[in-house]
């Protein structure tokens, strides 16, 4: 695996000379985060040997990488699912990778299926933890050394500091935003409602099919870790509709450019911050 890694690093060193101290993934609702980024290179994900390209047709997705004001940043546009098929290790590859080129933060981003009292599709979630318990470790597996080490500790895996600094710019543009617990599930299919109770009693407050992988494997290489959702669906059974991955995409795109705003006041608040400073 680590020499799977490098190969990639290699070959996505070549083309690119930025050095991004944020990493951004962009989820369902941000993909025309792009828009608000000085992008200087565009690297498709199969031009990265041994990356997992996405099993959808005409979505096998790229990195970008440039300029948020003038912090230097890589974007995901498009991730990569456990549900397409691929293990938890190559799932997590390219958070891997934006870590080796530099990036010290990790922003997750993600649609998600609101269980909290009061959530409405449309409302954007801070996330504070995550349940992983019921998607296989993306660490299972001889541990990459060079990364981290065995048993990394996950007491505090969204940071303090980013989760407070996200609920203040929220604050300060008007936007109001929930806080809770996500769980990743492996879909493909969504719950049904007897799983979504079972949640519920385990303390999630949304669900989804992605993020909690990626933020472990990025706390094991030592990454400061902070997630937003957006609540595209109350989850199943909590109102009369049925699922649908357009009504996912509608209200994503519903509520994009307010996702786009917290996302992008939230990077430059981090990099004002003499802490996050380098
Ligand atoms: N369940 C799982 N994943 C999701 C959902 C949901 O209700 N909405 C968006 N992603």
């Amino acid at each position: 695996m680590m020499e799977l890694l490098n190969r990639a690093y290699a070959a996505l060193k070549e083309k690119t000379s930025i050095t991004p101290r944020l990493a951004l993934v962009l989820g369902s609702g941000l993909g025309d985060f792009a828009e608000n980024m000085d992008v200087r290179d565009i690297i498709p994900y199969d031009e990265i040997p041994g990356f997992p390209v996405s099993t959808v047709p005409g979505h096998s997705g790229r990195f970008l990488l440039g300029y948020l004001g003038d912090v230097p940043m890589i974007a995901m546009q498009g991730r990569v699912h456990y549900y397409e098929g691929y293990s938890m290790q190559q799932v997590v590859l390219p958070i891997r990778l934006m870590g080796m080129l530099g990036a010290k933060v990790l922003f997750l981003t993600n649609a998600a299926g609101g269980l909290q009292d009061g959530m409405q599709p449309g409302d954007l979630m801070l996330i504070e933890d995550h349940i992983s318990s019921f998607v296989p470790s993306p660490l299972i597996g001889k541990n990459l050394d060079a990364l981290g080490t065995r048993f990394p500790d996950m007491s505090c895996v969204y940071d303090k500091a980013l989760r407070e600094i996200i609920l203040k710019t929220a604050g300060e543009n008007g936007i109001s935003l929930k806080r809770g617990i996500y769980t990743q599930l492996t879909g493909p299919q969504f719950e049904t409602p007897t799983e979504i109770r079972m949640l519920k009693k385990l303390g999630a407050d949304a669900v989804g099919m992605s993020t909690v992988c990626e933020a472990i494997a990025a706390r094991h290489m030592g990454l400061r870790v902070c997630g937003i959702s957006c609540i595209s669906n109350l989850a199943a059974g909590l109102s009369a509709n049925k699922l649908t991955h357009e009504e996912v995409q509608e209200t994503a795109n519903r509520v994009k450019d307010t996702f786009a705003t917290i996302v992008k006041a939230s990077i430059s608040a981090f990099f004002e911050q003499n802490e996050l400073a380098d």
